[in-house]
């Protein structure tokens, strides 16, 4: 029999180390990391499972069901699998608990939902069903923090959906370790991946992000189920997103937009331009731009301001792009755009607290921070993209097609981009430039 181990595990992201350390060197958190014994190997298993043929299966093996939001759907990869396990995180008060809700109230149409809460009163959980609006949904609830009795409780009235809120208030009564450390975390998610997997029960599993190292966050137990999603929400913007950021039954990276109003999460299903304003004119320091979230266009607006800093230590802070792109951009810019920024500050921003990770932004992003320093406005209704190589080169993105297109049909009449991407066919209302270099860039969009 394997000999169990100890291992320093970070709670938030799960990293092992042989030393112990004050920060962890994965993810940098501090104070994370605690001393763990990893779980040897089971050595016996109480039923052998006997093989069986691919062709004997059964054939509705696309079954899905519909969540009632198109949005959900679409960040599940097309609704959801029945025993599917589905790890849902976001920072507390985000509201997880609340899209779940409507969410189990849509599926108890058609199916039995147990709703598992270790965090609230059924009182609670009743009031917000009426705020929601969804007192009379069927609902099988519990409030425990026992996950052998949840798991018992929703065999017995045998549910098809079990949604756990949240993981890291379930305890499992073999283990000694406090509810919320990495290993209650790991075993609990173990089991409950086990339960979905022989009855066939899809659940969801609710998990905190948090950023203290007493709570293990969702990051700990990504590799263990099938889907995870995180909510993103920025406290000045009106939308939540949700991102699929790992997805055995369906594309990664699709993002669903909802909007939080009075009666709980409204579902945005054209969200192509709800980053930008309606009557933009061009003003310095700010240029739109095509994002590509998962199978579809977002426009986003980015600003630069470039201002004298007055100091030895000039800023360079990128909000919603990484830091390392904008280093990378201000040198370019140096060497290739003939624009060396000395002590000056530099700010880039994409508005709405929106994260774009694509290089795709690259470009407008340089622009934007040549147009706040000529203060000077872009071309008006222009739209722009493309990555930018280190030889001051312009490099094709892709769905260059796709991106020009939903700028055209939200009425932007020029579309700077790449060369490689410029379409063979003319395209109907707006006017295509393609450029290699970062300095023809810069002529033609001013
Ligand atoms: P909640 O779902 O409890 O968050 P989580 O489970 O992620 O911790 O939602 C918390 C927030 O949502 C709370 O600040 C109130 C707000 N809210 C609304 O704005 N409208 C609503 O209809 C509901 C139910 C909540
Ligand atoms: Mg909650």
């Amino acid at each position: 029999m394997a000999k169990a181990k100890t291992a320093y595990v970070c709670a938030a992201c799960g990293a092992h180390s042989v030393k112990w350390a004050g920060q962890c060197p994965d993810c940098s958190a501090w104070n994370t990391l605690a001393q763990t014994r990893i779980a040897a190997a089971r050595p016996v298993r109480e039923s052998a499972t006997a093989a069986s043929s691919l062709a004997a299966l059964p054939d509705d093996l696309e079954r899905r069901h519909a969540t009632g939001f198109a949005e959900f759907d679409r960040v599940l990869g097309g609704g959801l699998v029945p025993g599917a396990v589905v790890l849902l995180g976001g920072d507390p008060g985000v509201g997880k608990s609340t899209l779940l809700q409507q969410v189990s109230a849509s599926l108890a149409t058609e199916q039995t939902v147990f709703y598992a809460t270790g965090e609230e009163s059924l009182r609670q959980i009743g009031q917000r069903s009426q705020r929601l609006g969804l007192a009379a949904a069927e609902l099988r609830l519990i409030a425990d923090t026992s996950l052998e009795n949840v798991l018992e409780q929703a065999n017995s009235c045998a549910a098809r959906v079990l949604i756990i809120d949240s993981i890291q208030t379930m305890t499992s009564s073999e283990l000694p370790s406090a509810p919320g450390s990495v290993v209650q975390l790991r075993e609990c998610v173990g089991r409950i991946v086990q339960y979905a997997k022989q009855n066939e029960v899809a659940v969801f599993i609710i998990g905190h992000v948090t950023k203290d190292g007493a709570i293990a966050g969702p990051r700990v137990v990504e590799h263990m189920v099938d889907t995870v999603l995180y909510f993103e929400s920025d406290p000045a913007s009106r939308y939540t997103l949700i991102r699929s950021v790992k997805n055995r039954f369906g594309a990664s990276g699709e993002m669903g937009v909802f909007a939080m109003t009075e009666t709980g999460f409204r579902q945005v299903r054209n969200p192509s331009a709800i980053f930008l304003s309606r009557d933009s004119v061009a003003e310095p320091g700010s240029i739109v731009s095509v994002a590509w979230e998962g199978s579809r266009s977002l426009l986003v607006e980015i600003q630069a301001l470039v201002a004298d800093g007055n100091t030895s230590y000039p800023k360079r802070l990128a909000t919603g792009i990484d830091q390392n792109r904008l280093s990378l951009m201000l040198a370019i810019l140096q060497r290739h755009g003939d624009l060396a920024l000395g002590p000056e500050d530099v700010f880039v921003n994409v508005v709405g607290g929106l994260r774009i990770s694509e290089t795709a932004v690259d470009l407008p992003a340089l622009l934007a921070i040549v147009s706040s320093f000529r203060n000077k406005p872009c071309l008006e209704r222009m739209v722009c993209f493309g990555e930018v190589g280190l030889a001051g080169e312009i490099r094709p993105v892709r769905f260059g097609e796709e991106r020009i297109a939903a700028a055209a049909k939200q009425g932007f009449v020029h579309a700077l981009v790449p060369q490689g991407n410029v379409p063979r066919k003319k395209l109907q209302g707006i006017q295509v430039t393609g450029v290699k270099r970062v300095s023809d860039a810069i002529d033609a969009a001013f």
